[in-house]
């Protein structure tokens, strides 16, 4: 009786609205935000100050818990007079009104059905709360998306990796951000990552409609950020004024950031500056630790330390709340206790902010004025890179100088006991969002550089079409995986976006997935108290099944290193052989097989736990956990 009576009154509360006209629905359709092992937090945007509702379930029973909103007016998110002006003819919409919830009391590692309702919409889809455990964990990030209305038929700068000369790349930055975020969809991670720079201009309303145009969709099953939680880093881009305005002028750019802080979610940082709140977070996911920080300013303006000479800080006269990152400040601070932290509780530790510290491109220049000295330089991010290596931090991720590029740099983590530990922190330039596509700049001198797209992707060209190789928009893919109960793996996949041109439409219409040649994986076991690291050692594969659960079908990705004689099994969780999928010899590389939730014969198997097995010729197995549903 009580599940009838939460549909009815599901249904009573739609229906009741139905009178209601369009100017009481979504502005910004429904997205998820900072997920923990109990918790997820559902943000939307409406026309007007209507009460909205989410109804949620875990997925598979029957009740739904229903939970009514509180909109608040979003001033900050208001169009400037200037964009009223210059876009709207002094009609641009009044401000949205802002509704948050959070779900709490959930359960791990679980999938959720929810819905939003607001005036006459109605928006599904669904989540997965965080692990508690060793699940494997998928995760995506890039950078420099950078979004405006203008990036539509806006074809960037794609320098010749041979001759040097600028040529306008193949398809426009609007059409490489989409296609880009619809291979990410398609992976189905748990989180994504942005390491900054998510608007041309954080201080123009209009470049953040277009971010969530991108970024949400009014059906569950095309949204990317109604479905995954969009992990974020604050970049220079994001502080900016507008593109009529004076740059990093304050108060402009703290108007500009504050959009940005009204949109996302993230954990305290308990900073005594409460403004500084949401511009750096330690978000802990299953083993993972995922520290985000806010390094677009530091020290006085103009200093060889500040890595944006026109953006007045929290150090600057007449400044805003951008928060310093030198040693001593409180960001440093939080920073290494966090890091510490981190190193006690979390397998994988990754930092994730903007300013690439080691680059070949224009901002791999020391800072200061003219020509080859950088005016926001990531040079002195490289400041923070000992306290990194100190702590064993696994991998950086960055954006900034749109490049692709991969750095190393050597070192020693101090273990909790105080052992040195030889190992080595990779930096990445991820930043192939959906903007530029840099080449590197004459004059910098990047001897830290592992892998650059521009030079270790050598473009192949058959007549006048791009068949293979070349830089272009994309992403990393990192897998973690538990590989017994000591050793996990991370595998960071470089992964790129490649335009297939169409004969018949005489243009590049078509894409698809790609990966570079520069896999990382790294290893780390934990023994008794000893944590040690093994980078770019070799694993026999990687895998995962979506959905799952699941009603009628789940499709299980495997990735094998080595090609050789492959096994992919079902079973109960008595332990008893359902079915074999397939036991023939497999090429090394991405595999996936779909199964219906069938036995051997062919009948539909009970609803409950089932393990699939994944053995390879060298003897390495692997297992997997489903749940089949019932429907
Ligand atoms: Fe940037």
């Amino acid at each position: 009786m009580k599940t009838l009576t939460k549909i009815l009154l599901f249904m009573a509360i739609t229906g009741c609205f139905s009178t209601l006209s369009a100017q009481e629905n979504f502005r910004v359709w429904p997205y998820l935000q900072y997920p923990d092992t109990d918790a997820m937090s559902i943000i939307w945007f409406s026309e007007s100050a209507l009460l909205g509702r989410v109804e949620y379930r875990e997925l598979g029973t029957d009740l739904f818990l229903g939970v009514e909103s509180n909109p608040e007016l979003a001033e900050s998110l208001a169009y400037s007079s200037w964009e009223d002006t210059t876009f709207f003819e002094g009609e641009a919409p009044s401000a949205p009104y802002k509704h948050r919830i959070r779900l709490e009391s959930l359960m791990a590692g679980t999938t959720y059905e929810y819905r939003v309702i607001q005036g006459t919409e109605t928006f599904y889809s669904s989540f997965c709360t965080a692990p508690d455990g060793n699940d494997s964990i998928r995760f995506i990030v890039y950078g420099d998306c950078e979004t405006e209305p203008e990036s539509t038929g806006n074809y960037t700068s794609w320098p010749d990796p041979v001759t040097g000369v600028s040529r306008k790349y193949l398809i426009d930055q609007t059409t490489g951000y989409r296609n880009n975020l619809e291979v990410i969809r398609s992976r189905h991670s748990d989180l994504v990552l942005i390491a900054g720079d998510l608007t041309q201009h954080g201080g123009e309303q209009r470049d953040w409609d277009e971010f969530w145009r991108h970024n949400t969709d009014s059906s569950g099953s095309t949204t990317l950020a109604g479905q995954v939680p969009v992990i974020t880093a604050p970049g220079n881009h994001d502080y900016y004024e507008g593109n009529y305005l004076d740059g990093y002028n304050q108060p402009g750019s703290e108007s500009a950031i504050r959009r940005y802080l009204t949109y996302f979610e993230s954990p305290a940082n308990h900073s005594p500056n409460k403004e500084q709140e949401g511009r750096y977070y330690h978000l802990r996911y299953g083993q993972v630790s995922i520290i985000s920080l806010d390094l677009c300013n530091n020290g006085s303006n103009g200093s060889d330390e500040d890595t944006n000479f026109y953006l007045l800080g929290e150090s600057d006269i007449g400044g805003g709340n951008a928060p310093d990152f030198g040693i001593g400040s409180v960001q440093y601070n939080w920073l290494e206790s966090q890091l510490k932290e981190a190193q006690e509780k979390s397998i994988f530790t990754f930092v994730m902010f903007h300013h690439i510290p080691y680059s070949s491109g224009p901002h791999g220049f020391p800072v200061g004025e003219g020509d080859l000295l950088d005016n926001q330089s990531g040079v002195p991010t490289r400041l923070l890179t000992p306290l990194f290596l100190m702590y064993g931090v696994d991998a950086v991720f960055c954006g900034h100088d749109e490049m692709w590029e991969r750095s190393e740099i050597s070192g020693q983590e101090v273990l909790e006991d105080g052992t040195q530990v030889n190992y080595t922190l990779p930096f990445f330039d991820v930043g192939t969002g959906g903007d530029g596509l840099r080449g590197p700049v004459e004059g910098t001198d990047n001897i830290f550089q592992q892998f650059l797209v521009h030079t270790d992707a050598p473009e192949k060209w058959e007549g006048d079409y791009l068949i293979e190789g070349g830089k272009h928009y994309g992403h990393l893919e990192v897998e973690i995986i538990p590989v017994n109960e000591h050793t996990h793996k991370a595998i960071l996949t470089p992964v790129y976006v490649f335009p297939i041109y169409s004969e018949e439409d005489s243009a590049y219409t078509g894409f698809e997935r790609r990966e570079y040649n520069d896999q990382l994986i790294l290893s780390r076991t934990i023994a008794d108290t000893t944590v040690g690291k093994e980078v770019l050692e070799k694993i026999s594969m990687a895998t995962r099944s979506y959905p799952n659960p699941f009603y009628t079908q789940t499709l299980i990705e495997y990735h094998l290193q080595e090609s050789g004689n492959t096994k992919v099994s079902i079973w109960d969780d008595q332990g008893r052989l359902i079915r074999i999928l397939v036991d023939r010899f497999c090429v090394a590389g991405s595999h996936s097989l779909l199964w219906e939730g069938e036995d051997g014969e062919g009948n539909r198997v009970s609803p409950g736990l089932y393990l699939y097995r994944i053995e390879t010729e060298s003897g390495a197995i692997l297992w997997g956990r489903m749940i089949c549903l019932d429907f």
